[in-house]
């Protein structure tokens, strides 16, 4: 006897040649029919691109800005959408779309991020899938980090990670800007949102480093696409997660059990009585959602100083200035640099230092190659007179924006001197509308401090591979949506100690 099924199979397998064939035929056109509609198709949610499967939207993960940039030109249209697999993403540009996509309430970031972006360690009610309740508790707390008192102790722990750096690079020398600068970034985001067990030991700290790098590379259309599919980047990207889980809930247990108080962000969550699951959800998430674009902003601003003679001299000048009016004596040695610098007040890095915001906001302006992406929880939106209905997907990129012409002429000249743009979302540097950053002052003061460092510490300038000075200029690279690192080749920054922090 056979099975069933088995027998059902024989049967079919009878079935005459002709019948196969029209079926092959019949299956073959229902195929590209949904695979391959040749044209747009438009309805009142816009305007659609054509092809559905993964190789089809294969740019949208390994080239995004051309890819979405190209769906503009081909479409035509300020406003259109693609498939990502069962999920409809609305694709959105023009003054309209921009101001209705950030102003729109029921526009969620974290579902549209997680589903969309993919670049998140997954641990289930820590880093996704986090109650409502449990991200407000997480963004009080950074509040708490970002007040006055609390900046004004994280400041000279500050400095004091850019001293051992810079130590550490020595008097002259050549530096790989988005390796070096970038690292020293990492490690203020992890000295301000971790704690010294972690932030003092570089070895751990390089861990964490590898590992976060780990969870970004694994990101890729198979992980994003079939989250659940075991393939080798998400094997590596759990593994590197777990890495991470276990490090920080190790030191968690370790500090506890010591019964020894420290002075640091973990002190103030154990303090404040918080659970384990929200100190890991917290020190993940901030890390995940501060260290990368502060990584990036530091290496590309730094860089940009140094292809800009007459902007070092302006910045360091402004922190000359600021420690002679922090009544600070200005008679220095090189070690103690990060000193004097501790002895400016919070409130005087922001708000007598106009030319260190203008390097910050031009850099984000050029360099932050984000694209913001949200999940529309309900129920129907507009958006530039396009639906959006409940459950799908719309992205907008910042390069709309950000360089466009009509707001900024020749938008990839880095111009700090450039009035700031305030009014219709014109700049989206730290968010806009509904969502803006919520470590934008602790972000801003490690690049202020950061920069003020190295300012006063060295001469410096940007160098291609060949060690001449880089002209053209590094050009950011807004396909690379994770780093946004030079499209035209390698840069250093060659440096040398300078005398301008003794004066
Ligand atoms: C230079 C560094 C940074 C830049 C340029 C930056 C930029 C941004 C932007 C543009 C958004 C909005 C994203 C969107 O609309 O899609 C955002 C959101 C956010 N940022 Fe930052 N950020 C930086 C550093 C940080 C740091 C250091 C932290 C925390 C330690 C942080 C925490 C957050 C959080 C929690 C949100 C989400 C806000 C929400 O859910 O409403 N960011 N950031």
């Amino acid at each position: 006897m056979y099975p069933i099924g088995l027998q059902t199979l024989l049967d079919a397998i009878r079935v005459n040649i002709t019948s196969w064939s029209v079926a092959y035929l019949f299956a073959l056109i229902s195929f590209l029919a949904y695979v391959l509609p040749l044209w747009p198709e438009d309805d009142d949610k816009g305007v659609m691109l054509p092809g559905r499967l993964p190789f089809t939207i294969a740019p949208y993960f390994q080239r995004r800005f051309d890819f979405l940039h190209w769906g503009f030109e081909y479409t035509k249209q300020r406003i259109y959408r693609f498939r990502l697999l069962t999920n409809s993403v609305m694709v959105v540009s023009g003054d309209q779309g921009r101001m209705d996509f950030f102003n729109a309430k029921s526009l969620n970031l974290h579902e549209g991020f997680r589903v969309l972006s993919g670049a998140l360690p997954f641990v289930q009610g820590v880093t996704v899938d986090l109650r409502e309740r449990r991200i407000a508790q997480i963004y009080k707390r950074l509040a708490a980090v970002q007040k006055t008192e609390r900046l004004t102790e994280l400041i000279p722990e500050i400095l004091g990670d850019c001293r051992r750096a810079m130590v550490s690079w020595g008097k002259a020398g050549r530096l790989e800007p988005f390796d070096g600068i970038y690292e020293l970034a990492f490690q203020l985001s992890v000295r301000c949102v971790t704690c010294v067990e972690i932030a003092d030991d570089p070895a751990v700290v390089l861990r964490l480093r590898k590992w976060y790098d780990q969870v970004d590379r694994g990101t890729t259309a198979a992980t994003v696409l079939f989250p659940w599919f075991p393939s080798p980047a998400m094997l590596r990207k759990a593994y590197a997660t777990k890495q991470i889980y276990s490090l920080v809930t190790n030191t968690i247990k370790v500090r506890k059990e010591s019964g020894v108080p420290r002075d640091d962000t973990l002190q103030m969550l154990l303090d404040a009585g918080d659970d384990q699951l929200m100190i890991v959800g917290f020190i993940m998430g901030l890390l995940i959602a501060g260290a990368r674009s502060t990584g990036n902003t530091a290496s590309w601003l730094i860089t940009f100083l140094g292809c800009h003679p007459e902007w070092r001299s302006k910045a360091r000048l402004e922190v000359q200035q600021l420690i002679a009016s922090s009544g600070t004596s200005s008679k220095a040695t090189d070690s103690d640099i990060a000193d004097v610098l501790s002895t400016i007040p919070v409130t005087a890095w922001e708000t007598e230092a106009p030319v260190l915001d203008s390097l910050i906001h031009e850099t984000l302006r050029i360099s932050e190659s984000h694209v913001a992406m949200r999940r529309n929880l309900g129920p129907t939106v507009h958006i530039d007179g396009k639906t959006l209905p409940s459950g799908s997907f719309a992205l907008y990129p910042f390069s709309d924006v950000h360089l466009n012409p009509e707001f900024y002429s020749d938008p990839y000249q880095f111009d700090p001197s450039r009035p700031a743009r305030k009014d219709g979302f014109e700049f989206l540097g730290w968010g806009a509308g509904r969502i803006s950053c919520l470590g934008q002052r602790l972000a801003k003061l490690q690049l202020r401090l950061l920069t003020a460092m190295f300012v006063l510490n060295y001469d410096f300038q940007t160098v291609d591979d060949r060690g001449m000075p880089a002209d053209p200029p590094p050009k950011p690279d807004w396909n690379d949506t994770l780093y946004c690192r030079p499209s035209n080749g390698q840069f250093f920054l060659d440096y040398r100690e300078s005398d301008a922090g003794k004066a």
